[in-house]
């Protein structure tokens, strides 16, 4: 079942000299999750963070940590960011060399798992995975970078993703992340899409505007 619109906010477009400011002004705005974009400069053209830096996040809010591993090979990794104080852990399917495994490891560690879908990967690839995952994400973008335009092109994928979770009867969050703006994000809601990564969006005009923009997000104001 569709659920109201959360906000994830990426902090890829937050002031990274600031970042602990930055997600307690995110929480006091009312965001729901925080998402986390791990690149390793492989998988995808661009290198962020690493596990260091959740931990190091995890005591400026109690919002949970939504983190996207953009990384190949990613199993290694995924105690790490466990421990480091990740709630949710998504993985692409593309990043190999088994996702099912891959998934397996993070629900061993106790957390919740998504799986991402690059705009070129069909839906068809979750079905392996649909009866494990807590979280499903559709890339509106190619991934690596913020700031680039929504794919149109990918609501078919979320609206026959949204069918299947919703005939699965399970509960799976139906995240969509990628040039999300108060123009697209009635679009991917309409879609059937319930979580909104939005980095641009949510930080444009600074830590004053950070509720207004999520709530105009939300179709709210
Ligand atoms: C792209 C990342 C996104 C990105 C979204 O690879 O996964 O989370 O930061 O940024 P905006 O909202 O600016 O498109
Ligand atoms: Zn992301």
């Amino acid at each position: 079942m569709q659920q109201s619109v959360r906000i994830a906010p990426s902090i890829l477009a937050a002031d990274f000299a600031r970042l602990g400011e930055e997600i307690k002004a995110l929480e006091d705005a009312g965001a729901d999750f925080i998402h986390i974009d791990v690149m390793d400069g492989h998988f995808v053209p661009n290198l962020t963070v690493g596990p260091s830096l959740v931990q190091a996040l995890r005591p400026h809010s109690s919002l949970p940590f939504d983190v996207h591993l953009m990384i190949s090979p990613v199993d290694d990794f995924v105690p790490k960011f466990a421990e480091a104080g990740a709630d949710i852990i998504t993985v692409h399917p593309e990043a190999g060399p088994d996702a099912a495994r891959t998934i397996a490891l993070i629900k061993k560690q106790g957390k919740k798992a998504g799986i991402a879908l690059n705009p070129g990967t069909p839906a068809d690839a979750v079905g392996p995975v649909l009866g494990e995952v807590d979280l499903i994400l559709v890339m509106s973008v190619e991934p690596g970078f913020g700031g680039q335009t929504f794919m149109a092109s990918q609501l078919d994928k979320i609206r026959t993703l949204r069918d299947r979770i919703d005939a699965s009867g399970r509960r799976i969050d139906l995240e969509v992340d990628g040039g999300i703006t108060a123009d697209t994000a009635p679009q991917a809601v309409a879609a059937g899409a319930d979580l909104l990564v939005a980095g641009t969006a949510t930080f444009a005009g600074g830590p004053s505007r950070y509720a207004d923009n999520m709530s105009r997000l939300r179709g709210d104001a």
